[in-house]
């Protein structure tokens, strides 16, 4: 495990500390991974006794990216399978989440440490904001009325000035904010990591952030196996579509929906901590569709959304999206 520097907020947000000195984090001196790789490991549910021999194998298997987030509790264990693994630091990419508790400088400054020194990494590819949504530290779902999207993102940007991470990006965010952050940002978001898939397609919204040069990461890209999900529609594996198509491509379906993904230009981060599953999985990498195979799936989309907590936290997310939070009760809404 690498040793982490403390840093002070107080450096942090003047700009001007650089932890890691020996780190070339100048664009010209940059090796390694540079751009995020179109394929990576999911870690949300991974099991704490299980996910760090998945990461270590995935890694070893030809994996070069690893999709983890201090909210996920497991990212000490998913540290231990980076360490483990034969990879150089520099040969993978490895992204991170802020989460809703701790957007205030001083909570955000210690959520990333926290996340940089349990991974065992002195600086991340990416650092997301989890969800537009911030909560009164200690007093979570509270909404924290005292900090915007565009303070948390202010706090961000410093992260980037101090070395803590390569890059910056959102996730979970209605199409508004998006453009609202692109209006104010100085560094501006790498990518946005929002659920995409088969039933919920959104190309529309993925074709807005090709226009301005946002990368899109499509969480969730298995559609409805994640077992947290709670859907009304059959299981994708079941979907008869799917299971002609990938009788096509003499794939399996999970290979062929995750090909869809990576074949429409977004970037999928499958979770499993199986090493069949996460053998198979790479097999999406060998496999193309015809153009009227695409206009085919695209007339198959569901628009039904898999994760919202918007209700939960009495909050209305993805309102100009398809499947926007329904709340009970609107005048409690509270839109961000
Ligand atoms: N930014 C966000 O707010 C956000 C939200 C949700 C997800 N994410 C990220 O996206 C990742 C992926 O999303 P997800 O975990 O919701 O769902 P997913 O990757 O679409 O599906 C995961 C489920 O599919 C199973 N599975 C994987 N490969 C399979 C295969 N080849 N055959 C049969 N079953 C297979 C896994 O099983 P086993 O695990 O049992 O092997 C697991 O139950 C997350 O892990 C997380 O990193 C981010």
């Amino acid at each position: 495990m690498l040793f982490i520097q403390p840093i002070s907020v107080a450096a942090v947000f003047a700009g001007l500390f650089a932890p890691f000195p020996t780190l070339a984090l100048a664009e010209d001196d940059i090796t390694g991974v540079r751009d995020i790789p179109q394929f990576g490991l999911g870690t949300w549910l991974s099991n704490r006794e299980k996910v760090a021999h998945a990461v270590k194998y995935a890694l070893d298997l030809g994996y070069n990216h690893i999709d983890a987030a201090l909210i996920y509790r497991n990212e000490d264990q998913t540290g231990r399978g980076i360490a483990a693994a034969d990879v150089a630091r520099e040969d993978i990419w490895v992204t991170s989440k802020l989460w809703n508790d701790d957007h205030r400088p001083d909570e955000a400054t210690a959520a990333i440490q926290k996340s940089l020194s349990d991974l065992g990494v002195e600086y991340l590819d990416l650092y997301l904001m989890h969800w537009p949504v911030a909560f009164v530290p200690g007093e979570s779902p509270k909404i924290d009325q005292e900090t915007s999207i565009f303070d948390t993102w202010r706090t961000m940007e410093n992260f980037v000035r101090a070395n803590l991470t390569r890059h910056i990006g959102i996730s979970n965010f209605a199409k508004k904010d998006v453009e609202a952050i692109m209006d104010m940002c100085t560094i501006c978001p790498y990518a946005h990591e929002f659920e995409t898939h088969p039933y919920l397609q959104q190309q529309d919204f993925v074709d807005f952030h090709k226009d301005i040069g946002v990368k899109v990461i499509a969480y969730s890209p298995l559609a409805n196996t994640n077992p947290h999900y709670d859907s009304d529609v059959q299981p994708i594996f079941e979907d008869t579509f799917w299971k002609d198509l990938a009788g096509k491509k003499n794939a399996t379906v999970a290979q062929t929906v995750l090909a869809w993904g990576i074949n429409r230009g977004v970037v999928v981060v499958p979770k499993s901590v199986h090493e069949k599953y996460i053998s198979e999985n790479q097999g999406a990498l060998e496999i193309s569709f015809t153009d009227d195979e695409m206009k085919a799936i695209q007339d198959t989309d569901k628009k039904v959304r898999m994760n919202d907590p918007g209700k939960g936290w009495g909050v209305k997310l993805f309102v100009d999206l398809d499947a926007p939070t329904r709340l009970d009760d609107d005048k409690k809404a509270q839109e961000l």
